[in-house]
């Protein structure tokens, strides 16, 4: 997509516009060289993964390019890397009808299946041996997008294949889908192309996480999240699901004139390469060519077993006759080209039996059902409890006590139940009835306007109040060791604790007294509560389990103060002043500090010695990793990119944007690309893991 010159040229641009930056006006002269900038670090970021700006530097630039236009708006164009941010909110998606309508896949399970189908290609074509293109078959939302004299026009859902809905404003915000690519290099004044929408297993976990802090449902897996984002009604909420597309079809095209035949679009393999130079995320490197139908079954074995590695999900590979003139004398059904064929991966989805429903009270309140069904093993582990979240869900899947069940567990996702067979039912089957009461402490359940989730509001709930205390002493909060579920019901039921300042009082001669608890395990239950007063604040307000506030939130929270009882003085409008904290945050911190209540646990919890400020604040900045500089590369699994750039300069520690013998230290996460190798090269820089990392750093983080 740029070749070497253009590269050193962006690169030099860039600099130059980093020492600029403060001078909007000097940009208005260069604001073609700052949209190019900006296009060509998007591309490195999200086509390549292997950016060459840290988050701040790209920030930066991007804030000169908006504050340049909004000074002069007579300079905004509509492939500007601003525009994809649209505000307005969409009010419904037209139907647009697709230029070529967007057929299946055939599927195919096992080898002789793959062998039935080679031998009609080899029928079809008059050859002995076939050459074909093999790839993923991407487990996402297919999505068809059309770009004219360079500029994308539009994108469009897959629909009935036939018509799709319009949602060009949600692509806009999906940074892999470029705004404008150069076609009419091979001469294409007009292309429509296929691909999916797919959100990776990071961006997954990380958008799920993000629910959980805020007590909604999961999504159920990625294909779900994706499609669903696509037809989401704010472009903003779109751009924050982070969603990426593959590219792996030209359905059409139509070239400027007839003198010049691109010859990319002889093959599928050319194809593929053409949208790759035009900046598409197609699969160029995952794709592999071959001759034979032996090398095609050896090939999807073998990527089969890389399955659980890649960063995003793949159901099967699929395997196109890859040149194009064969691939129309082969044609097509009315539902699939027959030059193409989805080898499917082993399902990841059993039936079982649906006993029974369980509900279950959370800490705020939250009723949950639980499905209790006949336990199958699924990928590896028995599966015997589900939890179906909220009522909706289980109206939505129509689900009945003695339903048979399909049940889905695709890598590290919590199992879910996919859908119930109703064809399947006896007439024996039960309704499921949602209860009206707190199945513990008998309260009227209330469910607020606009949610889903029924909650007991008794704070005083039995269930509520042991739960809180489950959460406070658990890994993730203030991580008391040997503490843990069993012994907080124990000592609950024996009356010995009845709330968190409790646990720093408890009657430790009587626990003595009860089977099971010698002098050793005393000790080392007496020795955790004790060193449980020295948490970080961080993790003492996520003990807290104030709604909405997650392990994220509590850092952010922490960082912002003082001492823990400043909230307490803090307006809901300073609280959205923070990163993460949006109004239902806000409104739910400032809840939990206008309670008196609370305010006098955290008074005793202060009093019984446990730390309620916050030490990076209070001492002077924190000088550890001075003079010392940092780059990271790759996907990290318990920091966020910024978050790590954050903690260096905290620390007094550097970032560098690129691998130089200034370098100090390489952190090296998932899939580090060409930094990794070329940081291999000197000598000097010291290449690290996100935990060593971590470890240098010592800090609040854990
Ligand atoms: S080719 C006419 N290639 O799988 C060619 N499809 O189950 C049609 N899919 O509707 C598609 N990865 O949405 C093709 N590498 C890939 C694919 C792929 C995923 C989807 C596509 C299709 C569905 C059929």
């Amino acid at each position: 997509m740029y070749n070497g010159n253009q590269v050193k040229q962006l690169q030099q641009h860039t600099e130059e516009l980093i020492v600029f930056q403060k001078h909007d006006e000097d940009a208005k002269d260069n604001i073609d060289i700052l949209k190019n900038v900006l296009r060509f670090h998007e591309y490195r970021y999200y086509v390549m993964n292997d950016p060459l700006l840290t988050d701040f530097e790209y920030d930066q630039l991007y804030k000169l390019l908006e504050n340049t236009e909004k000074l002069h708006p007579e300079l905004v164009t509509k492939d500007s890397p601003t525009q994809r941010v649209g505000s307005s909110l969409n009010q419904s998606f037209p139907t647009v009808q697709h230029l070529v309508p967007m057929l299946s896949l055939e599927n195919s399970y096992n080898e002789d299946d793959l062998i039935d189908w080679d031998r009609k290609a080899r029928e079809l074509t008059g050859l002995t041996e076939v050459e074909y293109c093999i790839e993923p078959k991407f487990d996402g939302a297919s999505i068809s997008l059309i770009y004219e004299d360079d500029v994308f026009t539009r994108g469009a859902t897959r629909g009935d294949g036939v018509h799709g809905e319009d949602v060009t404003n949600n692509m806009k915000q999906i940074r892999s889908i470029p705004l404008t690519a150069k076609f009419s290099e091979y001469g294409i004044q007009q292309i429509e192309i296929r691909g999916e929408v797919m959100m990776s297993k990071a961006s997954f976990k990380h958008y799920n996480d993000m629910l959980a802090e805020q007590n909604l449902p999961p999504l159920a897996n990625p294909r779900n999240a994706a499609s669903g984002s696509l037809r989401i009604k704010d472009p903003k909420e779109v751009a924050r699901r982070r969603l990426e597309a593959f590219l792996y079809n030209i359905s059409y095209y139509h070239l400027e004139t007839d003198d010049k035949f691109p010859k990319e679009l002889m093959s599928h393999s050319g194809c593929l390469e053409l949208l790759w130079n035009c900046g598409f995320r197609s699969p160029q490197k995952e794709k592999v060519v071959v001759k034979g139908i032996d090398a095609v079954i050896k090939h999807c074995h073998e990527y089969e077993l890389k399955r659980d590695d890649l960063p995003y999900e793949i159901d099967g590979m699929v395997i196109k006759v890859n040149n194009v003139e064969l691939q129309e004398i082969m044609g097509m059904t009315t539902h699939h080209p027959r030059w193409a064929m989805a080898f499917k991966f082993k399902a990841r989805q059993a039936s079982s039996k649906l006993r029974a429903v369980e509900f279950q009270v959370g800490r705020t309140g939250a009723i949950t059902p639980v499905a209790k069904i006949d336990p199958v093993p699924i990928g590896g582990v028995t599966v015997g409890s589900i939890s179906l979240f909220n009522e909706d869900v289980i109206k939505e899947k129509d689900l009945m006590i003695g339903d048979t069940v399909l049940v889905e567990r695709a890598g590290d996702v919590i199992p879910y139940i996919v859908r119930s067979n109703a064809e399947l039912r006896t007439g024996s089957e039960q309704p499921i009835s949602f209860p009206k009461h707190c199945p513990v402490c008998e309260s009227k359940l209330m469910k607020e306007e606009g949610e889903a989730v029924w909650r007991c509001v008794n704070i005083e709930c039995p269930a509520q109040v042991v739960e809180r205390m489950i959460h406070f002493v658990s890994k993730d909060a203030m991580d008391i060791k040997s503490f843990g579920e069993a012994n907080v019901r124990k000592f609950y039921e024996k009356g010995w604790l009845k709330d968190i300042p409790g646990i720093y009082n408890l009657p430790f001669e009587e626990i003595g007294k009860l089977e099971g608890f010698g002098q050793k395990s005393i000790d080392k239950l007496k020795d955790a509560i004790e060193a449980s007063k020295q948490q970080p604040l961080n993790r003492l307000i996520f003990a807290l389990g104030i709604r909405y506030v997650g392990e994220t939130t509590a850092k952010t929270l922490a960082n912002a103060v003082h001492h823990l009882l400043d909230f307490a003085s803090m307006s809901e409008e300073q609280l959205q002043q923070m990163e993460d904290v949006g109004v239902k945050v806000a409104n739910s911190i400032h809840l939990f500090f206008s309670n008196e209540q609370n305010i006098q646990m955290l008074k005793q919890l202060e009093q019984l010695g446990l730390k309620m400020t916050n030490e990076k604040k209070s001492s002077s900045t924190d000088n550890t990793l001075h003079g010392q500089t940092f780059l990271f590369t790759g996907t990290m699994n318990k920091l966020k990119r910024s978050e790590a750039e954050a903690m260096v300069e905290e620390h007094g520690g550097k970032l560098l944007s690129g691998v130089s013998s200034k370098l100090n230290y390489l952190v090296v996460g998932e899939d580090a690309g060409s930094k990794l190798e070329k940081a291999k090269k000197i000598n000097t820089i010291r290449i690290i893991s996100e935990d060593e990392f971590l470890m240098l750093i010592d800090s609040n983080y854990n």
